[in-house]
């Protein structure tokens, strides 16, 4: 597949005397994509049922036949002010209990099925009209889900359909006590329509039934999305895809990718930096104007796997956002950067965000390739030297790493439910294992629970809350060597602790006696080196203890490939804990310099370098805020 760049642009934004010339520009930049539609409703159809298409006819034949493939939105995140009018209960209703205004944008609710269906009517009318339009290439199922905390809704829709997702579930209402534990406190309800929401009780609500609650958000975002897709696959042939958002796991993007056929993410390196990591000692002011060096890594190979090796980056921040605390600008060479370290982890579209800065409304802070008076902004040179160095490039051929990392959604949904300390967060964890591997250079794959069908040296199962007997066996059979814990296996699909205890293996004999959380200065040193933060699983059984803590208790434990490990470790434990799983399952490590990251594709060696400074590896210069491509060896050549 050979890479390809494109852009996010919105025709309705600008008088239509603009548009053939900002095609002829795209195209002169090395554009060869453009994604449109997906906030237009107010102009698709101005009023209810009195459609205004032709302007669309005419922005897709422009920007088509100027040679451009159309990636069609559909504009379902942002349901025009009538629409509001007509449902006035699809709005989403927020924790607190107050309905979310009209007046930016995903002002709905999953569970409104009037609204779902407003969906699938305009899915069909666009459908129809453009599903065989030779300038659509792809379509996008609406914009973001979950972004702006918007996939739970404590709205009457959403109450009426929790109540029969839940009969479904549990047939019974006993069955319902007994799963959750009602007795405690006396919760036990005698019918299903007795349940409310989770939210506004006087202390925490049971951990079971906000993770049904949370369990049962996400299958309505999975069904929102169906019913466009379900729509959209009678009348068109090429390829839906949905854009997800950064460190947004409010529902399970696996389910959602399952019925779609590209993964696609919006990549806000300098945001992220600044509104979406915890970790800091410095690294914030060092890469201020770079975005973290593995934050764009872990989601290109998160989103590898939602869409099963098919997978774009939909937009790309191309200059200061508008939406962190702080939003410096990238610095020279970085948007060049972030768009070739996507292509080597296999994307097939690079999309920039925006055309053009918005001279109005919310994001007009926000900057584009062009600036809002049409001059160049410096993004724009860096797109076309982005085009030169992919057709210098040619194709990109993926290959399975040899290490993966299970990511599971349900699991970041439990520990936000009882985190037990503040420190601990499941994305934190699973971040932390991911940089662990990248410090030795290894190319990392995602899998989830449901597909372990790939073979690896190693997998790695950080915080995965609930096991069982198929999944551990499930994990033993896809590598050599899985690493488990901390807090694994901790917990029922119902959120209970498991009968035969904590985490319950069947090829360890390793029990969790007792859990302790820690705040951030204080942490329980190794011996021989390193620390865990946050979390300590106490672990007994007769397992080797592979490490232990200086107070002697077991930090990390093995046997029968796999090893349970007893705390969120710093970054020295995560290195020795690799060093040793590479020793045991014969994996080379690399230790990369701080700030330089490597990935190797089929062919090719790409050394991305973070820094501002250039940075000597193996005898390669690798210029700052550069990437050095190189061929890679044929086999049996070192
Ligand atoms: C994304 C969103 C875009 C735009 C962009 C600004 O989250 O999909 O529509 O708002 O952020 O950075």
């Amino acid at each position: 597949m050979k890479p390809e760049l494109g852009v996010c642009y919105y025709p309705e934004h600008w008088p239509e005397a603009m548009w053939a010339e900002d095609a002829a520009r795209m195209i002169g930049t090395g554009l060869t994509c453009v994604r449109i539609g997906e906030f237009a409703w107010s102009r698709m159809e101005p009023q209810p049922g009195h459609l205004q298409l032709d302007w669309l006819d005419r922005a897709i034949e422009t920007l088509g036949s100027a040679g451009l493939k159309v990636v069609l939105g559909t504009p379902t995140a942002t349901p025009p002010r009538w629409m509001v009018d007509k449902h006035p209960d699809m709005l989403a209703v927020d924790e607190q209990g107050h309905p979310r205004k009209f007046g930016s944008r995903r002002h709905y609710c999953f569970s409104h099925q009037g609204y779902v269906d407003e969906c699938s009517r305009i899915a069909r009318i666009m459908g129809e009209r453009y599903g065989h339009n030779p300038h659509v290439a792809a379509w996008q199922i609406d914009n973001e889900y979950g972004c702006h905390d918007t996939t739970v809704s404590y709205s009457a829709p959403a109450l009426h359909a929790f109540r029969q997702w839940l009969a479904k579930q549990y047939g019974s209402i006993e069955a319902l006590n007994t799963a959750w534990g009602n007795v405690f406190w006396s919760m036990e309800y005698a019918s299903f329509d007795e349940i409310d929401l989770p939210n506004q009780t006087v202390t925490e609500p049971n951990p079971a039934h906000v993770l049904a609650f949370r369990r049962f958000s996400s299958d309505q975002v999975v069904a929102f999305n169906k019913a466009q897709v379900d729509v959209l696959r009678q009348l068109t042939d090429v390829p839906l895809l949905h854009n997800y958002m950064g460190r947004v796991l409010d529902f399970d993007h696996f389910e959602v990718g399952a019925d779609l056929d590209i993964a696609t993410w919006d990549s806000y390196p300098i945001g992220f930096l600044s509104d979406r990591l915890e970790d800091d000692d410095g690294h914030k002011v060092a890469f201020l104007q770079q975005g973290d060096p593995d934050m764009q890594a872990f989601h290109h190979d998160l989103y590898r796997a939602v869409g099963r090796g098919r997978w774009w980056v939909m937009e790309q921040q191309p200059g200061p956002v508008n939406w962190a605390p702080y939003n410096p600008a990238p610095l020279p060479g970085m948007v060049r950067l972030w768009s070739l370290e996507a292509v080597a982890h296999g994307a097939e579209v690079v999309s920039y965000f925006r055309w053009r800065q918005a001279p109005f409304a919310q994001e007009q802070m926000h900057a584009g390739l062009l600036t809002p008076n049409n001059r160049p902004a410096p993004a724009l040179t860096e797109a076309r030297q982005t085009a030169d160095a992919l057709s210098e490039l040619g194709e990109v051929r993926q290959e399975q790493a040899k290490v993966a990392i299970v990511f599971d959604y349900a699991s970041d949904w439990a520990w936000a439910t009882q985190p037990q300390g503040a420190g601990f967060d499941y994305f934190r964890l699973v971040l932390s294992a991911y940089r662990a591997l990248r410090r030795v250079g290894m190319s990392v794959d995602f899998v989830s629970t449901h597909d372990l069908s790939g073979k690896y040296d190693l997998i790695l199962a950080p915080g995965l809350a609930t096991l069982g007997q198929d999944l551990e066996s499930r994990l033993q059979s896809a590598c050599k060597l899985a690493i488990l814990g901390p807090r694994s296996g901790a917990i029922t699909g119902d959120f209970q602790i498991p009968e035969n205890g904590r985490p319950g293996l069947s090829a360890l004999d390793c029990d969790v006696d007792l859990v302790e959380t820690l705040p951030p200065t204080v942490e329980r040193p190794v011996n021989g080196g390193g620390a865990a933060l946050h979390w300590v699983d106490r672990l007994s059984g007769s397992a080797t203890d592979l490490l232990n803590f200086e107070d002697g208790a077991a930090a990390l434990k093995g046997e029968n490939g796999v090893w349970y490990l007893a705390g969120f470790p710093d970054e020295q434990l995560w290195d020795r804990v690799i060093a040793m799983a590479a020793r045991h399952t014969g994996l080379s490590v690399q230790a990369m310099p701080q700030g330089l990251r490597m990935r190797e594709t089929a062919d090719h060696v790409f050394l991305i370098n973070y820094n501002a400074n250039p940075v000597i590896w193996n005898g390669q210069t690798v210029q700052g805020c550069d990437v050095a491509i190189l061929k890679r060896n044929p086999p049996g050549q070192g």
